[in-house]
């Protein structure tokens, strides 16, 4: 097999987090707009993968969402999961084709830092034990930093995804050095999650603007991306923000020189 990964491809693959489309729904009770309708519309307009978080209080998407999502999305589904048992339960039955543990506090707007797999690495450990019986592909959501992307190798997870909030709030702040001194830890978060063996994914507060830089990023193979997309969406509709991001991600990916697989 040649050893340099082509950067001909085009780039990571797109998850869109399909959240916010409940969100709307949710603000006045009913049934529109309908999260998995709009789902569909992403993959028409080629999204790769639909990611989507059942929170512990459903403030987005709900459980029948989810049955909904799995009869009727042909696109596999990573489905953002906190480390539970309630929520091992539900996956165990709906059978997503990925799934990502992320750290959940109820009273937070979003999903705030990595998960802290080494501070309750045991939990971590068998949750990933569990998930990859029934075949469910499993990603930690995490810092890019040593000790966590250490313990997520140890855990047995195959995948992490790295947490760019700090680099996109940095973005969107202006604030270059900031911006800087991010990308230098994504990128060596991703040496070293490479290192380790690990499929490397990102996402958190990209928007179309700031997604660029870490689609560049050499290895990164998924982006999941959601509040900025389905913001724009808003303005452009689905379909086409989805096509927006895609040709973002793939313009940037393809700007890069081949690098060398691990
Ligand atoms: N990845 C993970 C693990 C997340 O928890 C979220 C938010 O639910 C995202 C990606 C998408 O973040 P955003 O909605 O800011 O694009």
């Amino acid at each position: 097999m040649n050893p340099l990964v082509s950067n001909t491809v085009p780039g990571p693959l797109l998850g869109v987090n399909i959240d916010h489309v409940a969100t709307l729904r949710n603000a006045r009770g009913g049934n529109f707009p309908d999260p998995v309708r709009l789902a569909q519309m992403a993959v028409d307009g080629g999204a790769d993968i639909i990611t989507f978080h059942l929170r512990e209080d459903r403030r987005h998407i709900r459980d029948a969402d989810v049955q909904r999502m799995k009869a009727e999305i042909a696109v596999p589904l990573n489905f953002e999961s906190a480390v539970t048992q309630e929520m091992l339960g539900i996956i165990a039955q709906v059978r997503p084709q990925y799934v990502c543990l992320v750290p959940e506090r109820r009273l937070e707007i979003t999903t705030e830092g990595g998960l802290d797999v080494a501070g309750q690495f045991a939990r971590v450990r068998d949750a990933c034990a569990t998930l990859a019986a029934i075949g469910c592909r499993v990603s930690l959501f995490i810092e890019a930093n040593r000790q966590q992307m250490e313990a997520a190798a140890q855990a047995g997870a195959p995948c992490v995804e790295l947490h760019t909030g700090a680099y996109a709030n940095a973005y969107e702040a202006g604030d270059t050095a900031k911006i800087q001194s991010e990308l230098t830890r994504i990128h060596e978060g991703i040496a070293l999650a490479q290192s380790l063996g690990l499929q490397t994914n990102a996402g958190h507060g990209l928007t179309l603007a700031s997604t660029p830089s870490i689609a560049a990023q050499p290895w990164v193979q998924e982006l999941h991306i959601g509040h900025a997309l389905v913001g724009h969406a808003l303005a452009v509709g689905m379909e086409r923000s989805v096509r927006d991001f895609k040709a973002v991600i793939a313009r940037a990916r393809a700007a890069q020189p081949p690098v060398p697989s691990r």
